[in-house]
């Protein structure tokens, strides 16, 4: 009987690519048998090995095992649920509700390279922050225990309490391997900031610089995040800031900066060469540094002279004659005023200027507002960011269409200074976050609300972000509707005025005022029309919705290796039924999506071919048929639109071999190289 491959379930195996990474740049380094022989790894890299017994590093109980949980493959997926989604045919935006660890194993395939941005604000390890504990082989088991999925009740993790020997160790755990994976999904020109305080930065930074090397640090940001001193401070400072640590991926994982302020250019005089801004023109050395620099300057047309400052000018003599000649100096009025120089806008080398790293204009107590006025006035979580902080680095970062992932993303503060960064620029940036379902503390003003988790708080921020931005939209609207009207009545009180005036002997003479202040009343209209108009298509061109999707164990019962032996035979029975009970066709869909390395948000369009239902994936570049059971005419049908993949049920072969053997065969026959089942 012919055999078709199976399509893998669980996430990509991280070894075995890094491994085929070292393959292809030290092919010497590997035996007959494919293994890794360290001694000629070693004999190919000579002096760059360092092998003494002392090394500089950061080193932490666990590391170890940090490296066989990046190792372990998640056999969970991530579920559709639309009903808490916002516009899902149409979004790219996507919010998941999972353990970050999880999902950034099963994102691996596909989005590898396709992030240009990271923005992470982890737990800080204060002490009262909870640290997920993971288990390698027991991740999903967990979670899904932790979330109630697996028994009725759920539980709580406890905090990681700064008098536990292992504290710091615990919070390295957690955050490296996580680190670890997200680095795979940035694009090679990608850069990742993480906010932190001064309880971790020392290693977030020593552990930053082994995931991504040293070569790649960009700059450590500070945020002046408290405007008033904390009076209550037990050791006399007060601490008003917090970090942002970029790195790159690569090299080329560069800012672009903060954009120039082009307000400062205008053109008062007319100047033919355009806008300008007036620019200081002193120098910066001595007389006897720079003794062709230091001269008394005469505006040739007043006879006035400059007397040369201390510091001399910036050109020498014969450059500055031919800026004056060039009408590029602006001579002040008085011998006291210094002469300085035109600066053109048309001459303006980039847009932008070095991006400070000290961020001070946006604080804490914004961010509390922010949500309070989303959320009724209420305080439901603590300690969220201001969106505009995150919009300002993310200014500096992505370009109008980049996509941004945030891991620990709370309240959705990323999701916000997204949408709203869209919002004034027209730009369709997109994000993915991922957020556990923490509980809410009970009693809280958010459990008394009815959210049971954070996730809820986040996802509820996103849709009222979005209604609050389409409620602008509405309002621009009829502002538009409005400023037509008011202009069609004001054409026709021209008209009539116009009419009802003598005729104008000359046409330069002067219109009667009550048509003068007429006419500026169209003009003031026309400009707030526009306004209207351009506004309101900015946030037309915004993804004003988003996916939501939480983790999950496999729609198709996968084979645990692991099982005890009792548990065997419990798991041949299950397997029997091999698609898991309630499973739907969206959600086998949209797994065989993510397996298969197609993002989450890929179109898929349905056709019917042969009377059977066959999901069309990006144009045809995967044919899905769920059907069971299959026929002849189907796989046919399938296979003469020749499409580079084709997945059907294993079930859809039930107890007929020839249908599958004949399957594989015009599978062949109409060059369709992969043919999968599940
Ligand atoms: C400091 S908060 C982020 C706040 C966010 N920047 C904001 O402005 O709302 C960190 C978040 O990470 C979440 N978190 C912690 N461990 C996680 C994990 N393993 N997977 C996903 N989220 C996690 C926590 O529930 C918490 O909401």
């Amino acid at each position: 009987m012919a055999e078709i491959e199976k399509l893998p379930l669980s996430s990509p195996d991280i070894k075995t690519g890094q491994i085929e990474k070292l393959k292809s740049l030290f092919p010497e380094a590997f035996t007959e048998g494919g293994k890794l022989d360290f001694d000629r790894l070693r004999a190919s890299l000579g002096d760059a090995v360092d092998d003494g017994p002392e090394r500089f590093g950061l080193s932490w109980p666990g590391k170890r095992d940090c490296f066989r949980l990046i190792q372990e493959p998640s056999t969970g997926t991530l579920l559709p649920s639309p009903e808490e989604s916002l516009n899902w045919d149409t979004t790219q935006n996507l919010f998941l509700e999972a353990d970050n660890l999880e999902a950034l194993k099963l994102l691996q395939k596909s989005y590898y390279g396709k992030v240009k941005m990271i923005y992470i604000d982890p737990p800080y390890n204060t002490g009262k922050d909870f640290i997920y504990p993971d288990r390698y082989a027991e991740n999903l088991r967990t979670y899904l225990a932790y979330t109630g999925q697996a028994n009725d009740e759920g539980y709580r993790f406890t905090t990681n309490p700064d008098t536990d020997g292992r504290f710091h160790s615990r919070w390295l755990n957690m955050m490296y391997p996580r680190l670890f994976l997200a680095k795979n999904l940035l694009r090679d020109d990608g850069v990742i900031f993480v906010s932190i305080d001064d309880n971790e930065v020392i290693n977030l930074r020593a552990m930053m610089n082994e995931v991504f090397g040293e070569e790649n640090f960009v700059a450590s940001f500070i945020w002046k995040r408290r405007q008033n001193v904390d009076s209550r401070s037990k050791n006399g400072a007060s601490t008003d800031h917090e970090y942002l640590i970029c790195y790159g991926k690569t090299p080329s994982g560069v800012l672009k900066g903060a954009e120039k302020d082009l307000t400062k250019y205008s053109n008062p005089d007319d100047d033919p060469k355009g806008d300008w801004m007036s620019a200081d023109m002193t120098g910066l050395a001595t007389k006897d540094q720079r003794p062709n620099l230091h001269y008394d300057l005469e505006d040739p047309s007043t006879k006035i002279v400059y007397p040369c400052p201390p510091t001399g000018w910036r050109y020498e003599k014969k450059r500055m004659s031919t800026l004056i000649e060039n009408k590029e100096i602006i001579f002040p009025k008085t011998v006291e005023g210094r002469p300085r120089r035109k600066k053109f806008l048309k001459d303006l080398q980039s847009d932008f200027t070095g991006f400070s790293t000290v961020l001070n204009t946006v604080f804490n107590t914004q961010a509390t507002r922010e949500l309070r006025s989303l959320f009724d006035d209420k305080e439901y979580f603590d300690f969220p960011k201001p969106w505009e902080l995150l919009a300002l680095v993310f200014k500096t970062v992505v370009d109008e269409d980049d996509l941004i992932l945030d891991f620990f993303s709370g309240s959705s503060t990323t999701a916000h200074a997204v949408l709203d960064l869209n919002k004034t620029d027209g730009g369709n940036r997109r994000f993915i976050l991922v957020q556990l379902p923490e509980p809410v503390e009970e009693n809280s003003e958010a459990a008394k609300a009815g959210y049971r988790s954070i996730a809820d708080i986040g996802k509820e921020r996103i849709r009222r972000v979005i209604a609050r931005i389409e409620a602008e939209a509405k309002d621009l609207a009829q502002k538009i509707s409005a400023t037509l009207a008011t202009l069609a009545a004001l054409a026709e009180e021209e008209k009539t005025l116009r009419a009802s005036l003598p005729p104008q002997l000359f046409s330069d003479a002067a219109l009667p005022k009550e048509l003068t202040k007429l006419i500026e009343k169209q003009q003031k209209a026309h400009e707030e029309l526009e306004q209207a108009q351009e506004q309101l298509e900015r946030i037309r061109q915004g993804d004003l919705g988003f996916r939501v999707f939480r983790l999950g164990e496999s729609n198709f019962k996968t084979w645990d290796g692991d099982l005890e032996r009792e548990d065997l035979t419990k798991q041949l029975e299950l397997a029997l039924d091999y698609i898991r009970p309630g499973s739907t066709e969206q959600a086998m869909l949209c797994e065989l999506l993510l397996k298969s390395g197609f993002t989450l948000t890929t179109p898929v369009g349905r056709l019917t071919l042969a009377g059977k239902t066959v999901w069309s994936v990006d144009g045809g570049s995967m044919l899905v048929c769920l059907e069971r059971p299959l026929t002849q005419e189907v796989t046919r049908a399938m296979a003469a639109m020749q499409p580079p993949r084709v997945v059907v049920l294993d079930e859809g072969f039930k107890d007929n071999d020839p249908l599958k053997t004949n399957a594989v065969q015009v599978m062949r026959s109409h060059g369709v190289e992969d043919f999968r089942t599940v």
